[in-house]
């Protein structure tokens, strides 16, 4: 089943997935910045938070004290609305390309794999908030060996990142997610220097422009 099947009709909507420290975010700038070389109108955000009101619910989301299990799953999906009601969506409709630091699949990968939630009820979820689904998610995949060296060389580390059994069990479920939807989660090695990686997002990329 296809799901959060609101399909959007202008633009081209890239999602960058994977796990804390899978340099992601240094993937989708790089692309960023790429694109807007060439001329390219681009949107670069980022999830949670990247709207008007967004740090706000993004503090809570990564060092709040929430109780009831699901505040977490609800404020990530609330998160959503938003940055896809302010950013996503307004962005897309201009005709531009829109790159998105994580967004559903990592919802299903953390709320789902890690946390145990149903990820058909959460898929339904999606789908009753008429999330669109992305033309191409790129999974940059690292061991959790150098995910972990990566997040110590970072020095901080965010509720979440602090949970290391949650972390591998999300790092499986993005492979399964992989399998689930193999037409649009494009796998991508994101060992190596970040100019080697970005060799393989321009590739893949330049799959679906091309
Ligand atoms: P962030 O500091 O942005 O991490 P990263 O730089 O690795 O993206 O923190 C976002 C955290 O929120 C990250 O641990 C993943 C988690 N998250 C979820 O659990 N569910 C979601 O739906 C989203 C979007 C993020």
């Amino acid at each position: 089943m296809r799901v959060g099947s609101m399909t959007h009709q202008k633009g081209l909507f890239i999602s960058f997935e994977g796990v804390d420290g899978s340099g992601k975010s240094t993937q989708a700038r790089m692309l960023y910045d790429h694109l807007r070389s060439i001329g390219y109108p681009v949107t670069l955000t980022r999830e949670p938070g990247d709207w008007s009101e967004g740090r706000k619910l993004r503090d809570i989301l990564l060092n709040g004290d929430l109780k009831h299990g699901k505040t977490e799953l609800f404020l990530f999906l609330a998160d959503r609305c938003e940055n896809l009601s302010q950013v996503i969506i307004p962005s897309l409709s201009r005709g531009e390309v829109v790159l998105c630091d994580r967004y559903t699949d990592s919802t299903l990968a953390y709320q789902c794999f890690g946390r145990g939630f149903n990820l058909e009820e959460v898929e339904s979820l999606f789908c009753w908030s008429g999330f669109p689904v992305p033309d191409i998610t790129l999974l940059l995949s690292i061991s959790q060996e150098e995910s972990l060296s990566r997040m110590k060389g970072r020095g901080t580390s965010d509720r979440l990142e602090s949970d290391l059994s949650l972390m591998s069990k999300v790092s499986l479920g993005f492979r399964s997610l992989s399998d689930r939807y193999p037409d649009r989660i494009c796998i991508l090695d994101g060992e190596g220097n970040p100019d080697k990686v970005f060799s393989r997002v321009l590739e893949a990329v330049e799959r679906i422009f091309w």
